[in-house]
């Protein structure tokens, strides 16, 4: 059955391929710059979550330009699925692929998380990063991963947090607040100003709404079990993991 969530595009879906449409060219090296390195090493503690599972099908939500995609299919035997709601992140994750020689192991298709095109229990293990900070209701989003996960298999997720130490967050602050979207302007243009300018606030205010044990109740929820919470960089970054309640 595929998923049973929003049907229709939302508003969200809109900002989001608009948002990411004009960074694919400049995505992969700019997201290692602005981060300071620190992305790689998050996606591998995440990669590391389900590598350590030996998959035979894993699903990347949010693959963008396929960067986790590729990881995965260097640290797995199995078969790579991305999907992505961006035509024009896709694009440059297919170009990415083929550069790899992985374009036999990895496949892109373009769908939303909300409702995803498979049919449930497809995949052995699921990736995510950088995805519930976009859709309007994350548990449902949640539920829905799971829902296409075989009882059992991992879900396991990566996205920014605010570092809850005072002296850390307000270098943080600083740093998203006036350092990100000059320095996206200056190294990337105007859809990396636009991002910038974007990415603390909606950091900020994820934070607020879904606090980590809120989002830890809604893994359990829909159906993980075994969750486990690693805080990385400061608590600038965050990687959750958990099985499907067999
Ligand atoms: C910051 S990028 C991360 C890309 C990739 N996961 C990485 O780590 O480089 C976020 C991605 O989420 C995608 N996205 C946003 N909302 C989505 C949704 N509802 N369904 C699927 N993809 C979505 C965007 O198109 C974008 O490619």
């Amino acid at each position: 059955m595929e998923g049973a969530g929003a049907s229709v595009p939302t508003e969200e879906n809109a900002f989001a391929a608009r948002l990411f449409s004009g960074l694919p060219d400049r995505y992969d090296l700019l997201a290692e710059v602005l981060s300071f390195g620190q992305n790689r090493r998050w996606r591998l503690r995440l990669v590391a979550q389900i590598s350590a599972a030996a998959p035979k099908r894993v699903l990347d939500v949010a693959t963008g330009t396929a960067g986790v995609a590729i990881e995965l299919a260097r640290r797995t035997d199995a078969e790579i699925t991305g999907v992505d709601l961006s035509a024009a992140m896709l694009e440059r994750g297919r170009d990415r692929v083929g550069a790899a020689g992985l374009a036999d192991r990895i496949r892109l298709e373009q769908g939303r998380a909300e409702q995803l095109p498979y049919e449930d229990r497809a995949f052995d293990a699921v990736a995510f990063t950088y995805l519930l900070r976009y859709v309007p209701d994350p548990a449902a989003t949640l539920a829905e991963l799971a829902r296409v996960l075989r009882p059992g298999g991992v879900l396991a997720g990566l996205d920014f947090a605010v570092p809850p130490q005072p002296f850390w967050r307000a270098a943080w602050w600083t740093y998203t607040r006036l350092v990100l979207p000059l320095a996206g302007a200056l190294l990337g243009g105007r859809a990396w100003y636009d991002v910038g300018r974007f990415l603390g606030p909606n950091i900020s205010r994820h934070e607020r709404d879904w606090p980590v044990g809120r989002l830890r109740e809604a893994w359990g929820a829909a159906g993980l079990v075994e969750v486990e919470i690693s805080s990385m960089s400061l608590g600038g970054g965050r990687v959750i993991w958990g099985r499907r309640r067999a």
